[in-house]
Order: C-alpha cells, then structure tokens, then sequence
C-alpha cells in the first residue's frame, strides 16, 4: 500500500541557525529522516513514537508530499508518487485524509461545509470555488457527519465545537474523501484523557470499517499500544524499533526515546 525506500529528508536552515545534531548533516540543513525504508500494508494501523525532533511529522508529511524528500522513493498502490507531475499528485492526495493535532479545518465554515471541501478532489474546480457541490457530494458529507455523531452540528460553525467534535468533523471529512489511507499527526494531543479514548476509537472503528491504511504518531505509550497493530520507534531520523505493539520490551522504549525523563513522560505505564 505505501512503500517507502531510502527515504531522507534535509530541511534548509538559515546560516548561523543550525545546531550540531551530530549526524553528519550537511553544512546549512537540519536532517530530520535518513534513509527511512518502510512498506506498510493495506489495513495495518502503524503508529509512529519517537521524542519530540524524532522526525514523526516530517515522515507523515512526506507520505504525501506536503514536503518533497530530499532523497529516496515513495510508492502509493504500486504507483511511484515522488516523480509524478503534479496533477497526479492530486489523484493520489485525494485519497489519503489528514489528521492534525490542530485541526486544519476551516474555522469559520460550518461543519458540513469542512466535510464538503473533503470531496473537493471529486468536483470540477468551479463548482467547487462557487461552494456548489453535488447533491451526491452532500449526501456523502451529511453521511459521514452522522457517522461520525455529528448530525446535529451539520450547520455549526466549526469554531464554535468543542476539541473532539472539531477532530470528529476531521474524522468525517477524510470519510467523505473515500481516503483508502489516513495519515493522523497527533490527533488527540489537544484532547483530554477521556476525548482521547473517543477519538482513537472512532479512527479505528472507520479504519476497520473501510479497511484503511492508518500511519498515526502518537505520544502516550499506552494510547499507542492499544491502537497499534504496528509500532515503528523513530529516532534522530532513523528506524529503531519496528515491530507489533507485543514485542515492544523496556529495553526498545529505551532505544527509542533514550535514557531520558522522556520515556516517563509518555507514560510507559499509562497516563
Ligand atoms: N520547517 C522546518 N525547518 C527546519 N527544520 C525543521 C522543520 N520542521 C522540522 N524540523 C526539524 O526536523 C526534525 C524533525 O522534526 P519533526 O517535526 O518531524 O519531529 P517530530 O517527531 O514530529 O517532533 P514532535 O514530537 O515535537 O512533533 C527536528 O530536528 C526539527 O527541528
Ligand atoms: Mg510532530
């Protein structure tokens, strides 16, 4: 489903900003991933961990090219994306939905409107740039909201949702895009403990479903452990743990986040 090979990534830092990582980077870049090699099959929910820099987001953010890698090859359905004009891209993007720790959702469009802009890919530009969508495009939306328990805020204004009902719209709106994968940055860090639970058992539900693909980092351990079906430990840019939730023993948490306060911090025993 996604095939990931000699994947690197250098971001440009401004002269006089960059600090010794220590991992032979070149003179003026930050190495956030280096030579990342990862084949994630179709239905697996893969959870990434690593400490704050380890290179979770840039990972997610190359799988579907928000950011171009420096080095290496992705392959999505067989199709390799990372030297597909641009169009294509598109094609592909349409079908994978993001979820953020932040949202991304409009904030002043109602609920059904942020679901609506998930069929986006499916609409002529000009309809959709008028905001007129297809009588089949609403009925997907408004399915997708009611799925997702939100058929009562379909008119709502999204900045006027609590954090979960706003992480449910983006739940909704990556179901109204037919996503066959979903990449999720943090998608409960802004939730409390309770909304957490909610929320990962609402992506997994759909997940399951539809037989999506789902690359998620998570920071709590134990969150992680029960949603995983795989756990890939990033760090410093590099794989060091890949493997299922079960065999993860002290001694990887340890490889992973380092002999640090970090791995206390999330939650080896829960939170
Ligand atoms: N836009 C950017 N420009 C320069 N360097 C960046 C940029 N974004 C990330 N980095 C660097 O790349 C490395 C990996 O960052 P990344 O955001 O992928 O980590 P992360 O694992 O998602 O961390 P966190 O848990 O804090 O979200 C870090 O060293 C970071 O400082
Ligand atoms: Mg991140």
């Amino acid at each position: 489903m996604i095939k990931i090979e000699g994947l690197s990534h250098y971001y440009k830092v401004r002269a006089g900003a960059k600090r010794n990582t220590g991992n032979g980077d070149r003179a003026d870049t930050e190495m956030a991933l280096k030579n990342i090699d990862l084949q994630v099959r179709k239905g697996e929910r893969l959870v990434l961990l690593g400490s704050s820099g380890a290179g979770k987001s840039t990972l997610l953010r190359c799988i579907n090219l928000s950011i171009y890698p420096t080095e290496g090859r992705i392959h999505i359905d067989g199709t390799e994306i990372t030297t597909l004009p641009v169009k294509e891209v598109k094609d592909i993007r349409r079908q994978i939905g993001v979820i953020s720790q932040h949202f991304n959702l409009l904030e002043g469009a109602s609920a059904l409107k942020n679901v609506l802009l998930g069929r986006l890919g499916y609409t002529g530009t000009i309809p959709s740039v008028l905001g007129r969508f297809s009588e089949e495009d609403s009925a997907i939306a408004i399915d997708a909201l009611k799925r997702v328990g939100l058929e009562e805020y379909l008119d709502k204004r999204v900045s006027d949702l609590s954090g979960g009902q706003k992480q449910r719209v983006a739940i909704a709106r990556a179901m109204s895009q037919r996503s066959t994968i979903i990449l999720a940055d943090e998608p409960v860090s802004s939730l409390d403990p309770k909304l957490m639970k909610e929320v990962m058992d609402l992506i997994q539900e759909i997940c399951i479903e539809h037989n999506i693909t789902l690359v998620a980092s998570l920071h709590f351990l134990e969150l992680a452990k029960s949603y995983a079906t795989r756990m890939v430990g990033l760090r410093d840019g590099e794989i060091v743990f890949d493997n299922t939730p079960d065999e993860l023993t002290d001694k990887d948490i340890i490889d992973i986040y380092g002999e640090t306060e970090d791995w206390v911090l999330y939650g080896k025993r829960g939170f």
